[in-house]
């Protein structure tokens, strides 16, 4: 079992970036699973992970999708921001605060927010167009990541509201 925190689109975004994805050669993400990682917890306690993000004061914001790039090293494709978002940053910084005060263990690598849209992919000869979408940030999940044959399925465990 996994458990990492995410943000999720509303289905309307996550519908158009699945469709903005079908042009380009990869294993898109099933639509339902679009989402943005906060932090990757790997195998958990999910209640401790929970009383960790109850504590956790950030503001509600929009999540900017305003890029499409490539990663050779994962083969992956994705969207984001250019620049990460102040209130992103502040909400990632706030948790990361919370889960290490009860002594969680996270990646040392940087926080680099990315939508991953396909694994596997190739290297496109050019992005299409992004298409304009809204992503309210009003919440963040307490997610939880099965692996079976047909790939990874999230079940939220917890949502945290936003101020
Ligand atoms: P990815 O999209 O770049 O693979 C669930 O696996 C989510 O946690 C994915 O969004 C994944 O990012 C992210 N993640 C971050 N660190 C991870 C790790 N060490 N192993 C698996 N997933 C990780």
């Amino acid at each position: 079992m996994r458990l990492f925190f995410a943000v999720w689109p509303p289905a309307g975004t996550a519908a158009a970036l699945h469709d903005w994805g079908r042009a380009l050669d990869g294993k898109p993400t099933p639509v339902e699973n679009i989402h943005l990682t906060l932090a990757f917890l790997g195998d958990a306690d999910s209640a401790r992970a929970a009383a960790a993000a109850r504590r956790v004061k950030a503001a509600r914001h929009e999540l900017p999708i305003e890029q499409a790039r490539f990663w050779p090293k994962n083969e992956i494709i994705w969207v984001g921001p250019r620049e990460l978002p102040k209130p992103l940053e502040s909400l990632v910084s706030a948790l990361q605060l919370e889960l290490y005060r009860d002594e969680f263990i996270l990646e040392r690598r940087a926080f680099a927010a990315h939508v991953t849209l396909l694994r596997r992919a190739a290297r496109p000869a050019a992005m299409p167009p992004l298409p304009e979408v809204r992503w309210p940030v009003n919440e963040f999940l307490l997610v939880r990541s099965r692996t079976s044959a047909k790939g990874p399925s999230y079940e939220p465990v917890e949502r945290f509201s936003l101020g």
